[in-house]
């Protein structure tokens, strides 16, 4: 009998149920397994010796029936995975690409969590938590659903990760040390900065919503210039990612909004890293490998222009609702954590408005996406078009800021007074 792992794909099916394997001499709990050794099946797991377990550093005693599929799962991924290498001096390739210095360092926190393999450890940083904070700050079953790991490894990690970053009740002084790592993007117009108390707020999710052609593309093109700019002139030396789902970007605007900052617009362009979502299942996955770029390439800004498009277009009707709903709440909080991770982190959506007839006073027009991302976003502007090139934007939530408006031009050089 060949050894499962010589076994070509075509050879496998589905494992429905976990069994132990008396050819392998091992569990196989999901994935694919080979016709071949069904005969050799045990199913009721009957407290036999895993007895390949000579790779894993974890003491088997320890372990409940859960834990012993996870074990298992470890073992399975380092056999059927024998390629994947840790480099001596533990700088390792994902992908295509090397970790800097910043990303070693958080990859080398998750590693020194109890019980962290390297069969784990790729798992996690393969769905993107490759820091405590990213671990500590997500729902288990997000996690476990991503990362493919058990709910008992799971929760045993989030749990390490908290006590490491020490996370728990503490005070407000602590909590206004933290805010004061929170910095600011100019948006290139003076009022607007004023409006959102001096620039696009850090750690937080802010929503820029309107009617068409009211400026929301242009202020995310111009944000992802002005990060770039130094501190005394309103950026953050960082970097952007951008999220296109409208196909809308425009590097041309990115040459003209640079020269006019007297940037050099190649490196201005090299430092926006762009993806085009396609749908919105392409949307949350660029959101969830965005994490992991982070501070890779130095992001300072992420823009996700715009959020709910897809999700409206591809769930129509009522029946879709709630399911539409839950998806886009989930979407959002993978932004909201991403921001509660990286304090020096802004992040930016748009929104389209949709008209409301049940209106008779006041603005009929509301933002998309319902009380999911009213309640989601942090701060929220409307943009209405006031004369000409001018637009109006009005603070519509903020939890520090007052309600105010600001009038701001879009010219040729950019977004400014
Ligand atoms: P939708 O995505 O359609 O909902 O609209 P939006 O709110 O994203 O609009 P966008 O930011 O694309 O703004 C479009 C407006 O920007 C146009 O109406 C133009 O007036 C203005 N605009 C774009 N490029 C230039 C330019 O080079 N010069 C000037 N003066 N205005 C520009
Ligand atoms: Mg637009």
């Amino acid at each position: 009998m060949a050894k499962a792992s010589e076994i070509k794909n075509e050879d496998s099916i589905e494992i429905v149920e976990a069994y132990y394997c008396t050819e392998c001499k091992r569990n196989h709990t999901k994935g694919k397994i080979y016709k071949e050794h069904l005969q050799f099946a045990k199913i009721e797991n009957d407290g036999e010796e895993i007895t390949e377990d000579d790779e894993l550093e974890l003491n088997k005693d320890d372990y409940s029936e859960q834990e012993e599929i996870d074990l298992a799962e470890e073992i399975e991924d380092t056999d059927l995975e024998e390629d994947i290498e840790f480099e001596e001096d533990d700088d390792f390739d994902i992908g295509e690409k090397i970790l800097n210095d910043d990303v070693q360092n958080c990859v080398e926190a998750v590693k020194k969590l109890p019980g962290v393999g390297e069969a784990t450890l790729k798992k996690l940083i393969k769905a993107g938590f490759n820091s405590l904070e990213s671990i500590a700050y997500t729902p288990p079953s997000i996690i476990q659903e991503e990362s493919g790991l058990g709910d008992k490894t799971t929760v045993r990690l989030i749990k390490a990760s908290m006590e490491k970053l020490n996370i728990g009740f503490k005070s407000a002084e602590d909590v206004w040390e933290h805010r004061k790592n929170i910095a600011r993007i100019s948006t290139g117009s003076q009022e607007l900065d004023d409006l959102l108390g001096g620039g696009l707020e850090t750690g937080c999710v802010t929503e820029f919503f309107g009617e068409f052609r009211t400026g929301k593309t242009q202020i995310m093109h111009q944000l992802c210039v002005n990060v770039q700019l130094s501190r005394e002139k309103g950026g953050l030396e960082g970097n952007a990612l951008y999220i296109d789902t409208e196909g809308t970007f425009r590097p041309e605007r990115i040459i003209q909004m640079s020269e006019a900052l007297d940037l050099d617009h190649k490196k201005v362009l090299k430092n926006i890293v762009f993806g085009r979502a396609y749908n919105s299942d392409h949307q949350i996955l660029l959101i969830k490998e965005a994490a992991n770029l982070i501070k890779e390439r130095n992001i300072k800004v992420i823009v996700v222009d715009s959020l709910i498009g897809h999700f409206r277009s591809e769930y129509i009707g009522r029946g879709t609702l709630a399911n539409r709903q839950q998806l886009i709440n989930s979407h959002l909080h993978d932004l909201l954590r991403l921001a509660d991770i990286h304090p020096e982190l802004g992040i930016v959506v748009t929104n389209q408005v949709q008209s409301k007839p049940d209106v008779f006073y006041g603005n009929p027009l509301q933002a998309t996406g319902g009380n999911v991302v009213a309640h989601g976003s942090t701060i929220r502007i409307y943009l209405r078009k006031g004369k000409g090139e001018q637009r109006v934007a009005k603070m519509v939530d903020a939890p520090h800021l007052p309600e105010g408006e600001a009038v701001f031009s879009i010219t040729e050089n950019g977004i400014s007074d």
